[in-house]
C-alpha cells in the first residue's frame, strides 16, 4: 500500500474566525474537494489558529477538508494560562495537531521533551500529531543536520509504541527555509527523509512502521516547487506556511500531490 500524501496547511497567526471561513469557501471554490473527487486524492488538512478553528469547521462541513490546531498541553486542565487541552480540542472536533513548531521551539522555548509530552497527549486524546523536525542554517552549515534531526525525531517519539505510530507524522521543516521563500532541493529534502525513515526501521522491531509513517517536507513549498518535492520517494506530503493563505496556490499543491 503506497503512503497517501497529506497537504496540510500550517495558517499560524493569521486569519480571524470570519476570515478563516472565508478562506475555506475560497479554497472550495479552487479545488473540488467534496468528499467523492478526492478520496482517492491526498489528505488534506488547514490547521488555524485556536480561535478560527469552530468557524473553519463549520465552513469545511461536507467537505472532505480536516481541521487540526497548531498546539496542544499535556495536562488535562489548570493553571496553564495561554494553554489548550486535548478535552477542548476534541470538543472542537480537530483530527489533527502540529506539534514542536520550529516557530514553537525558537520563540516559546519549546524543547525535545516538551514536544514528547505534547505528543504523548495528543495520542492520549486519540488526535493524530504531526511532529516537526529541523535544522537551523549554522547547523546545516556545520554538517550537523543528520545528527540535530535523529536526536528530534528520537526524543519526540521516546516511550511510543507501533501502535501509536499509525497517529504519527514527521514533518522536516529546515528552519531556514521556513517563510524565507528559501527551498530546500528536492536532493536535500530527499537525502534528510530517507534518513529519518531509515532510523525508523531501527526504532522499531516492525519493517512496517518505516514503511508507512508519512515524512512531509515543510519549509517554502508552493504552487511552483511542489510537484518536484512531492514526486521524492521519501517525501509523502508538505506542510505548507505562506502558500497554504492563497487559495490558489494552495489548490495547485493539492493537485500536485494527485
Ligand atoms: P512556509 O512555512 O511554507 O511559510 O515556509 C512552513 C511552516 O512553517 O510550516
Amino acid at each position: 500500500m503506497p503512503r497517501r500524501k497529506l497537504i496540510a496547511g500550517n495558517w499560524k497567526m493569521n486569519k480571524t474566525a470570519s476570515a478563516g471561513a472565508q478562506l475555506v469557501n475560497d479554497i472550495k471554490a479552487q479545488f473540488e474537494c467534496g468528499c467523492k473527487g478526492c478520496e482517492n486524492g491526498p489528505e488534506v488538512l488547514v490547521c488555524p489558529p485556536f480561535t478560527t478553528i469552530a468557524a473553519v469547521i463549520e465552513a469545511a462541513k461536507g467537505t472532505c477538508l480536516q481541521v487540526g490546531a497548531q498546539n496542544i498541553h499535556w495536562e488535562e486542565s489548570g493553571a496553564f494560562t495561554g494553554e489548550i487541552s486535548g478535552d477542548m480540542l476534541n470538543e472542537l472536533g480537530v483530527s489533527y495537531v502540529i506539534i514542536g513548531h520550529s516557530e514553537r521551539r525558537q520563540y516559546f522555548g519549546e524543547t525535545d521533551e516538551t514536544v514528547n509530552m505534547r505528543v504523548k497527549a495528543a495520542l492520549a486524546h486519540k488526535l493524530k500529531a504531526i511532529i516537526c523536525v529541523g535544522e537551523t542554517l549554522a547547523q546545516r552549515m556545520a554538517g550537523v543536520t543528520a545528527a540535530v534531526i535523529e536526536i528530534q525525531v528520537r526524543k519526540a517519539l521516546a516511550g511510543l509504541t507501533e501502535e501509536d505510530m499509525a497517529n504519527i507524522v514527521i514533518a522536516y521543516e529546515p528552519v531556514w527555509a521556513i517563510g524565507t521563500g528559501k527551498v530546500a532541493t528536492e536532493e536535500e529534502a530527499e537525502e534528510v527523509h530517507k534518513d529519518i525513515r531509515a532510523l525508523l526501521k531501527k526504532l522499531f522491531a516492525c519493517p512496517c512502521i518505516a514503511e508507512n509513517t508519512r515524512i512531509l517536507y515543510g519549509g517554502s513549498m508552493n504552487d511552483k516547487n511542489a510537484a518536484g518535492l512531492l514526486a521524492q520517494p521519501d517525501i509523502d506530503g508538505g506542510l505548507i506556511g505562506g502558500a497554504a493563505l492563497k487559495p490558489a496556490a494552495f489548490a495547485a499543491i493539492i493537485k500536485a500531490a494527485l
